[in-house]
This record gives C-alpha cells, sequence and structure tokens, in this order.
C-alpha cells in the first residue's frame, strides 16, 4: 500500500531515493519522505502531497549523505498530513523507520510505551515500531529482560527485539543514528526485496525501484530481516537464527516500467495488450498440435481432472477476470465453479470438501484479501493454485502451484492488461481441462485456434481509441452511467463500470442486462449513458429487447456489437465494434472499448488516470 525505499553505496542518496520513491509513487500518494544520516545525526524532510511536494523541500543533496530512507504513503492510520508522513523518528532521535504494512497490537504497544514514559507526536502505527526499536536500543543490557547476546549489534538486537512483540505486516527500512553504514530491512506479509550492487544496496517494497541499478536482487520471506553494512549483507529471521538465500534475477527491464511515447500508464498498459496476450499464451499453446502446455500447473492436472468443485477467489479486476473464468469452467470444462469476494471467503467459514480445488487471482501476487483466502483454504485442505502476474509475490509463493500471466509489470492503478491475461490463462486451463475430461475434443481444438487469434482482434480494435474518445467526449458531463451485459459478458459489463468509477470518478453500475427491469431502469432518465455488450452469441436477441428498453426511457445507446453487424446500427446512438470471435472468448475482446471508454473519460475530466483518488495499485492492508 505504501513504498519504501532504502539506500547505502558511495553515490549521494537523496536523488537515489527519490527517483525510487517516483518508481514507487503508483503504491501510494499522499504523503512522502526521506530520511538521512548526516554527520552522525537522522535528518528527516516530509510532506503531506505527492513527490513532487516533498522535492520542493529538500534541501541540496550532499555527497557525504550516502545513506537513507524513503517512503510514500497510502494512509491507514492517521489522515495524511505532515506529521503523519514517514519517516518515523523515535523518542529519542536515534532511531528512523519507513513502513508499509499495518500493526494490529499498535494501541497496546503504544499504551505500554507511554506507560515507560516514551512519548509520541503522530496518529500512526509506524511510530510505534520506531519508539519499541528506540526504547529495546535504549534500555539494552540495562536488566535481564534487556540482555543482548554478546557479540550482536545493538541496532540489529533491538530491531529484533521490537519485532517479536509487534503484531501485523511490515516491509521496513530502519537507520540508526550510531550506525553510518547500516539499514536493517525486515518483513512480514508486506513485500520487500534488496538490490545488490558493486558496493551498494538498495532496499525497495518493489523491484521497479532497484532496476535501474541493478538486476540483481534478494527476496526477502516472512519473519526475515536483511542487515546491510558497508562490507556486505547477511540475512536472518527476527529470532536470531541466520538464514542463507541467494541473489535473484529481476525479470523485468527499465523501458517495461517507462512511459515512452505513451501520456499515462494505463493507455500504455491498454496498448501493449496484444503483447502482454503473446507472451502469456507464448509457448503455452500450440495451435498446429493443437495442445496447451501449462507447466507451472501439469502436476496437479491430472488431478482436476476429476475435481467435483472449483472456487475462484479474487478481488476487484480479479475478480471480474474470475467470474469470466467461472463460466469458462462450466461452460468448457462442466467443473461446478463458484466465484467468491476474498474479502468475504476468508470470514465465511467455507466448505471445502474433498475434490475441491481454489485458484487464486492476483496481478500483485500481494493483496492481503487474498493471500488471507489462500491461506483459509489451504488450513481446509484444498490444493491452491495461483494465477499471479508478479514472479516471487506472497500469492505466488503461497499457492501449491500456479501459471503467471506474464502480461509485464502493471503500473496503473486501474488493472488493464492484467484483466486480459489473467481471462487468457483461465481460457487455456479451462480448454486443457475440457479435453481431459473428455467434453468435447473437437471444441477444444477449436478455441485453441481462436484463442491464438485474439492478440491481432485486439489491436484491431484499439485502433477505434480516438472514435471511442469522442464518444467518452459526448457524454462527458453524464453522472450515473449504466453497463450491461449477458451471459459470459456480465462480468465485462461489472469490469467497465469500475473502469469507469475508480478513475474518473463518474458512478457506474454494471448489471445482466435482464435485471434493469427488477429495479434499476429506474434509474433511467433522458440522456443517461448505457453501455451495451451486444456482440454475436445465442442471447443477441434478448439484449436488443433490453436495449429498446432504455431507448424507450430516453436513455442513450452506446453499443459494443461484432463487426459486419448491420442489424444493430437503429439501435445505437454510438457503435463501436469488435471482430468476431466464439461467444466463450470475447470477453479479452468486449473490455477492449470499456478500458479506452474509461481512460479518455478520465483524462477528459481532467484526472490523473494513473494515481486516482483515495486507491494505491496494491492493497496489501484488510
Ligand atoms: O493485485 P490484485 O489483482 O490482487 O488487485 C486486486 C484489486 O485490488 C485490483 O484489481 C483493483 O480493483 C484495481 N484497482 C482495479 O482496476
Amino acid at each position: 500500500m505504501c513504498g519504501i525505499v532504502a539506500y547505502l553505496g558511495q553515490k549521494t542518496a537523496q536523488p537515489i531515493l527519490i527517483e525510487g520513491l517516483k518508481r514507487l509513487e503508483y503504491r501510494g500518494y499522499d504523503s512522502a519522505g526521506v530520511a538521512l544520516l548526516s554527520n552522525g545525526v537522522i535528518k528527516i524532510k516530509k510532506t503531506s502531497g505527492r513527490i513532487a511536494a516533498l522535492e520542493a523541500i529538500l534541501d541540496k543533496p550532499q555527497a557525504n549523505e550516502t545513506l537513507g530512507l524513503g517512503h510514500t504513503r497510502w494512509a491507514t492510520h492517521g489522515v495524511p498530513n505532515q506529521i503523519n508522513a514517514h519517516p518515523h523518528a523515535d523518542y529519542t532521535g536515534k532511531i528512523a523507520v519507513v513502513h508499509n504494512g499495518i500493526i494490529e497490537n499498535y494501541s497496546t504497544l503504544k499504551t505500554w510505551l507511554q506507560n515507560e514514559g516514551v512519548t509520541f507526536v503522530s496518529d500512526t502505527d509506524t511510530e510505534v515500531i520506531a519508539n519499541l526499536i528506540g526504547y529495546f536500543y535504549e534500555k539494552c543490557d540495562a536488566g535481564e529482560r534487556t540482555r543482548k547476546p554478546q557479540g550482536q549489534n545493538r541496532f540489529e538486537w533491538a530491531v529484533q527485539r521490537a519485532l517479536q512483540e509487534v503484531h501485523g505486516t511490515y516491509g521496513l527500512g530502519i537507520l540508526c543514528a550510531d550506525c553510518p553504514d547500516m539499514f536493517i530491512g525486515a518483513k512480514k506479509g508486506s513485500p520487500l526485496i534488496l538490490g545488490v550492487s558493486e558496493g551498494e544496496y538498495i532496499l525497495a517494497s518493489d523491484a521497479a525501484a532497484i532496476i535501474e541499478h541493478t538486476a540483481k536482487a534478494l527476496y526477502l520471506s516472512d519473519n526475515e530481516m536483511v542487515i546491510v553494512t558497508a562490507d556486505g549483507f547477511h540475512t536472518k529471521t527476527i529470532d536470531n537464527i541466520a538464514v542463507t538465500k541467494s541473489l535473484e534475477n529481476i525479470e523485468f527491464s527499465l523501458e517495461q516500467i517507462e512511459l515512452g511515447s505513451f501520456k499515462h500508464h494505463m493507455l500504455k498498459e491498454i496498448f501493449e495488450q496484444p503483447k502482454a496476450l503473446t507472451t502469456c499464451m507464448g509457448g503455452r499453446i500450440d495451435p498446429q498440435n493443437d495442445r496447451i502446455h501449462l507447466g507451472g500447473v501439469n502436476d496437479y492436472l491430472r488431478a482436476m481432472t476429476h475435481i467435483k468443485r472449483l472456487i475462484i477467489t479474487a478481488c476487484g479486476t480479479a475478480f471480474h477476470a474470475g467470474l469470466v473464468g467461472e463460466f469458462l469452467f462450466e461452460q468448457m470444462a462442466r467443473i461446478i465453479t463458484e466465484t467468491e469476494y476474498a474479502s468475504e471467503f476468508r470470514y465465511r467459514n467455507p466448505i471445502i470438501e474433498d475434490g475441491t480445488t481454489v485458484i487464486a487471482i492476483s496481478q500483485s501476487g500481494e493483496t492481503a484479501d487474498t493471500l488471507a483466502a489462500v491461506e483459509q483454504a489451504k488450513e481446509r485442505g484444498a490444493t491452491v493454485l495461483g494465477i499471479v502476474n508478479v514472479v516471487g509475490s506472497s500469492i505466488a509463493r503461497a499457492t501449491d502451484a500456479g501459471v503467471y500471466l506474464h502480461a509485464g509489470p502493471e503500473i496503473g492503478v486501474a488493472s488493464t492488461k492484467a484483466f486480459t491475461a489473467q481471462v487468457a490463462v483461465l481460457t487455456m486451463l479451462a480448454i486443457e481441462l475440457s479435453r481431459r475430461r473428455l467434453v468435447s475434443s473437437d471444441e477444444a481444438t477449436r478455441y485453441i485456434k481462436e484463442l491464438a487469434k485474439i492478440p491481432d482482434k485486439i489491436s484491431q480494435i484499439l485502433k477505434q481509441s480516438e472514435h471511442i474518445r469522442t464518444i467518452a467526449q459526448a457524454n462527458i458531463n453524464q453522472n450515473n452511467w449504466l453497463f450491461l451485459g449477458r451471459g459470459i459478458n456480465y462480468p465485462v459489463a461489472l469490469e467497465g463500470a469500475l473502469k469507469l468509477k475508480e478513475i474518473s470518478y463518474i458512478h457506474a453500475e454494471g448489471l445482466p442486462a435482464a435485471e434493469m427491469k427488477h429495479g434499476p431502469i429506474a434509474l433511467i432518465v433522458d440522456g443517461m449513458p448505457a453501455v451495451f455488450i451486444a456482440t454475436n452469441g445465442p442471447q443477441y436477441d434478448k439484449i436488443i429487447g433490453n436495449i429498446c428498453e432504455v431507448r424507450a426511457r430516453k436513455g442513450k445507446t452506446i453499443i459494443v456489437a461484432t463487426e459486419g453487424n448491420d442489424h444493430i446500427k437503429p439501435y445505437a446512438d454510438y457503435l463501436i465494434t469488435v471482430p468476431d470471435a466464439p461467444e466463450l472468448l470475447q470477453p479479452m475482446l468486449t473490455v477492449i472499448p470499456l478500458q479506452l471508454m474509461a481512460y479518455h473519460a478520465a483524462v477528459l475530466r481532467g484526472h490523473d488516470v494513473d494515481k486516482p483518488r483515495n486507491l494505491a495499485k496494491s492493497v496489501t492492508v484488510e
């Protein structure tokens, strides 16, 4: 939810921290700050607002300041103001902390520290960590309860003692004024990576802040800490047990996370979809030999051939992909499938009988609710598979096996290419299961061939971006929109409504088109936009009926239809076309105009598309 960064090396730390924070800004952007170690004193500068606001208050970078921390915040405890911004110093001024996560027992710890005479200045849970570390650092070896093992570094010990008291989640970067060549990172439940290059170390919440410096990285696991000094680094558990870890390669390049000629990451990612899907399906679908290879789950496919039930769990856009998956598994492979919000699944005492497989879908692989749902399903004995984009992320590691999206980094807060890649993976899995379950081998062959054509068809749709912009422009003053679809295009309607809401702040509802007459039709007034997905398929005639109901009440119809369908023209105030495809493969096409519509509407309304208000890219808190 927040972005953290720490640097130790020979270079001036401040510009490196700021550059890193800019790369992490999509994780949170309501306040920001840096801490630098300068001649044995920790200097903190922080402010509400974005990184640009922080830059405006910074002093000139000093060449002797080669160690520091940075933070970009998405507020949980305490409003986004200067005092609550990170880094947080402890009451002695010797410790500084940046934190991503939530400390659940902060209130108990705060009261205990206050009774010990410690004063607090902010409303955050993070300040409790800073003060706890400061407390143990100050009291080290003062009594039996605070006895440190002989030979252990005092700062390192104080961090361990503090973290042993803490319940909750954290990715932490920590400095000590007495340790001029050292920082500590610690992780539980929030991602943390250490980039390692020649004599320099950069710790960050994700690889985007590291890749500019090095492709070699150490991925910390939960309950681990890394102690970084000018002479190297070592890893331990927070209980002081040494851990040996090896460096891994960061899989993406700097180019992939830069805007290039695009104005926004969201637009770049929408246009990247043909390539993202080609990569996602590359080596996995083989139309010549009529085969699908999903290496990551291969060992599980035989068992899955006989499963009784599938549960898909996810949040937001990934949940909508899961709803598409529900149609795919039921229609193609005839497996009973339910899709559940991870935030509900984890608390509903789910019934998981023998023969149930759970699939968790997540772009980031860090969504707290989805991760908790995975743990819950595992505790109940289910096999849990992951469909995840970020390699090595918490959900990827927590699941028994999985399929990576290989869609490339997604920076825009509004998820786009991850959705189509998630649907592509679900489709491949459903086709393979349909064949193994002997549902219909001819159908499987046809789907494999059609799937291979999807990237080119998306490229065709993207050519209509300007046309879609003019439709958005014509309806930009409307504050209520409906998105309507039937069958497998109903989840696409939900996704279209979510996209419009989250970046253009226009109220929108996604509905199964036939449900409209059971209530929502009361909303329709003169000029209200109703976006229909009315592509060729068995329910085409039915949806024409729903379109007529809206037109009869003077709603404006924006229709996504199949290319070459002239019949629909009289029903459409605005028409967008997509190439023909089998009904079950259409969501990867019909979602594209809706993504573009939301993008253009947000730009026309003057919003910051990549950093919509109140949101952050990965939701690592409940
Ligand atoms: O990283 P995840 O796929 O687990 O994220 C799930 C949702 O938080 C995410 O899809 C969110 O709804 C997006 N902002 C939608 O555009």
